[in-house]
């Protein structure tokens, strides 16, 4: 691999209560690389992904990201490379408006007034939600409020996308514009999620976290067919994926 775009070396995270939530965690993600992490509910996904924003900082171990330790120091240029998409938009969406809403970050990192037109409605053109510019976040669907909350992560122009949950709560409808969507972009994307068949279509790479520690780590197809492994893990196979374990 060449030199990775993000890189764990034996990263540990111990909640201030100890709860031992990462063990021993590594891995390297190449550019462009579009990684799932599965695991059952509690296993650490969300542990690690608040990781890659530097909410949470390792107590044992590093992970880089583009070269740059996620620390204290480094923070600002590691969250502009790292676009985050929490479980919850509504944790990410709180202005009057959805304009103003993908407006948000922008204007927060300096983009003069007459580009924000520009890039905010670009953002929002790419994720099919245009139309809702002056409509309050709150009043959306679901579906509608993931699809603004990706244009605010998009319009900042990261390189690395990290989702958590993004299925979570959406229609099947909005769930397949979510696939075609993320099939369109070249960024470097890790994705939680223990939605299986969503995993299996958006990402080449997947990483089976149980309890803490990486039980698996391999191309989806390999890993999603290995049924004895799923079941140590607690996850199911795509529904693709017969009894026998072949697609
Ligand atoms: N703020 C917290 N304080 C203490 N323990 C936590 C906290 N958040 C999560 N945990 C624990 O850390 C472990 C991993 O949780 P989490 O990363 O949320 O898993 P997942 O996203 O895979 O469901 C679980 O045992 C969970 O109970
Ligand atoms: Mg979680």
């Amino acid at each position: 691999m060449n030199r990775p775009i993000i890189e764990a070396k034996e990263l540990c995270y111990t909640y201030p209560d100890g709860t031992a939530a990462l063990k021993d965690i590594s891995f390297r993600i190449a550019q462009g690389g579009s990684v799932a992490l599965v695991g059952e509910n509690g296993a650490g996904k969300s542990s690690l992904l608040q990781h890659f924003t530097g909410c949470l900082l390792p107590s044992a171990g590093t992970l880089s990201i583009k070269g740059t330790m996620v620390e204290g120091k480094n923070l600002k240029a590691v969250r502009r490379a790292v676009g985050m998409l929490f479980q919850n938009p509504d944790d990410q969406l709180f202005m009057p408006t959805v304009f103003d809403d993908v407006a948000f970050g922008l204007l927060n990192t300096g983009t003069p007034e007459n580009e924000l037109e520009t890039r905010v409605m670009e953002a929002l053109g790419t994720v099919g939600a245009a139309h809702l510019r002056a409509r309050p976040p709150y009043r959306l669907s679901q579906g509608e409020k993931r699809a603004v909350a990706i244009a605010g992560v998009l319009a900042m122009g990261p390189d690395i996308l990290v989702m958590d949950e993004p299925t979570s709560g959406l229609d099947p409808g909005s769930r397949r514009r979510l696939i075609r969507l993320l099939k369109t972009f070249g960024h470097t994307k890790v994705i939680a999620t223990h939605d299986m068949d969503f995993a299996l279509e958006t990402c080449e790479r997947a990483m089976v976290i149980h309890r803490g520690r990486i039980s698996a780590d391999g191309p989806a197809r390999v890993i999603f067919s290995d049924k004895a492994l799923l079941e140590r893990a607690s996850l199911e196979p795509p529904r693709g994926y017969g009894p026998t374990g072949c697609p």
